[in-house]
C-alpha cells in the first residue's frame, strides 16, 4: 500500500458525545480510540481507491486552479503536521511556477468524527451560497473541501456543507446573546453573514468564499462544520429534513492566526486571545490520535492581506446521525432565536463545554 498521499495526512475532529450532550471523558476517550482505529484503517484501506479514481488528481488541479484564479505573485504553502502541538509552518516556499504536484503532494484528510462540538451559536436555515462573506471586513479567506465516504472510500456527492465563523472582531451573525458582540444589538438576529451552505459536486467538493474568523473569549480561532446528507432544497434555496452525519471544527496554523490578528480590524479586539494549544475543542479533536483538524493552506498574494486558501479532504461516516442544537433559525420574517437551546445547546452546558464551549 502507497501512503505517500496520506503522507501529510490528517485526521480530524474527534470529540465524541451523544448528541446535544458532552459526555464525561471515560467514555468519549474509548469510543475516541474505537472510532480512530477504525476510521483510520478505513482511510488507509482508502488511499489506493482515491489515487486509482483519479481523485486525487482532479482534488489537486481543482485547488490548484483556484489558487492561479486568485492569488497575487508568490505562494507560501504550508502543510499541516499530525499534532496540534506541532507548528504548522512549513518551510516549504514555492514561487508561481512552482508544479501542481509538489504544491498539492500532501492530500490532507480530516475524518469527520461522530459528532464534536456544535456550539451553541447555530442558525439553522440558512442560504446555500458560496460567498458567504456579506462585505465583512477582514481577510479573505477561501475554503475547499472535499468529503469521502469512510466506508466506501467514494467522494459524498450532494452532501450539504453548512459552515459559520465569527467576524474579524469576533461576533457571529444571526444571533443575539451577551456572549456574542453587543446582546442588545436585536438587528442582529436578521444578519447572515459567514453563514452558508454548498453542496458536493461529483467528487465529493464544495467550496466557499467567507472572512478569516476574527476572535472571542475562550476560544481560538475556528470555523464550525455541520455535515447534511438526504436533505431536501427548497425553492428559497435553504436546506431542510436530512440527517447529520458530522458536526465539528477546523482550525488554522497559531502563526498564521497572529498574522492575521496583528491586521485591522482583528488588531481592535480586545478581548484576550485564545490559543491553539489551549483550547479544549483542539484538544478533543487531537488527544490520543494522529488527528489534525486544519486546513492546509497557502497565501494569495504576498501578505496576507492578499487572501488565504485553505484546504482539506474530510472523511465521514455517513452510516451516522447526530442531532445538532441551534440557537436560531432564519425565516422569511428574519431571525429568530431559540432560547431554549441556545447557551450550552451544543455541549449540554457541562462537560468540557462550559463557557468557553463555543
Ligand atoms: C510532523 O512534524 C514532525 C516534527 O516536527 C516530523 O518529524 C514529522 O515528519 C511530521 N509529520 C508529518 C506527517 O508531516
Ligand atoms: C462584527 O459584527 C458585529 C455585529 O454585526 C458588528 O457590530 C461589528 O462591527 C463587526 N465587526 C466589524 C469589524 O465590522
Ligand atoms: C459508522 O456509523 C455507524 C452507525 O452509527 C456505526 O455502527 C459504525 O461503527 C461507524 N463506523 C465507524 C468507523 O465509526
Ligand atoms: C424558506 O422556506 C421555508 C418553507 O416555506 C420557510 O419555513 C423558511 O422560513 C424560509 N426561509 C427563508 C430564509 O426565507
Ligand atoms: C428582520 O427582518 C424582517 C423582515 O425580513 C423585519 O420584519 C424585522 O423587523 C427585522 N428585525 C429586526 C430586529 O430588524
Amino acid at each position: 500500500m502507497h501512503f505517500s498521499k496520506f503522507a501529510g495526512f490528517a485526521l480530524c475532529g474527534l470529540a465524541m458525545a451523544h448528541p446535544g450532550v458532552h459526555e464525561p471523558n471515560s467514555y468519549s476517550h474509548v469510543a475516541k480510540r474505537n472510532f480512530l482505529h477504525n476510521a483510520r484503517r478505513s482511510l488507509d484501506l482508502c488511499a489506493d481507491h482515491l489515487e486509482k479514481r483519479g481523485l486525487n488528481e482532479r482534488a489537486r488541479a481543482r485547488r490548484s486552479a483556484i489558487l492561479q484564479k486568485n492569488k497575487r505573485h508568490t505562494i507560501h504553502a504550508r502543510n499541516t503536521n499530525e499534532t496540534v502541538s506541532k507548528d504548522h509552518h512549513s518551510s516549504l516556499s514555492v514561487t508561481s511556477s512552482t508544479s501542481e504536484s509538489e504544491l498539492f503532494s500532501s492530500n490532507p484528510v480530516c475524518i469527520l468524527a461522530p459528532e464534536g462540538e456544535v456550539g451553541p451559536f447555530w442558525v439553522k436555515g440558512e442560504y446555500i451560497r458560496q460567498d458567504v462573506s456579506d462585505d465583512e471586513p477582514g481577510v479573505p479567506l477561501y475554503i475547499d473541501g472535499q468529503f469521502i465516504d469512510i466506508n466506501t472510500c467514494e467522494p459524498i456527492e450532494n452532501l450539504y456543507w453548512d459552515v459559520w465563523n465569527c467576524n474579524s472582531t469576533g461576533v457571529y451573525s444571526g444571533i443575539q446573546n451577551s456572549a456574542n458582540g453587543n446582546g442588545n444589538d436585536a438587528a442582529n438576529l436578521n444578519r447572515t453573514f459567514l453563514r452558508g451552505l454548498q453542496k458536493t459536486d461529483s467528487d465529493g467538493v464544495a467550496q466557499f468564499k467567507t472572512v478569516f474568523p476574527g476572535h472571542y473569549s475562550g476560544r481560538t480561532t475556528h470555523i464550525h462544520v455541520i455535515a447534511h446528507t438526504d436533505a431536501e432544497v427548497l425553492s428559497n434555496n435553504t436546506l431542510t429534513g436530512g440527517s447529520i452525519p458530522h458536526i465539528g471544527q477546523l482550525f488554522f496554523d497559531q502563526d498564521l492566526i497572529n498574522e492575521v490578528e496583528a491586521l485591522y480590524p482583528y488588531n481592535t479586539n480586545t478581548v484576550s486571545i485564545t490559543e491553539n494549544i489551549d483550547d479544549h475543542v483542539v484538544q478533543d479533536e487531537t488527544e490520543d490520535s494522529t488527528s489534525d483538524p486544519f486546513f492546509e493552506y497557502a497565501l494569495l498574494g504576498d501578505t496576507v492581506e492578499d487572501g488565504i486558501f485553505g484546504w482539506v479532504t474530510l472523511g465521514v461516516n455517513v452510516s451516522a446521525s447526530y442531532d445538532a442544537s441551534y440557537a436560531a433559525h432564519l425565516t422569511s420574517s428574519g431571525g429568530v432565536s431559540d432560547s431554549s437551546s441556545s447557551i450550552g445547546g451544543g455541549s449540554g452546558g457541562g462537560g468540557s463545554g462550559g463557557p468557553g464551549g463555543f
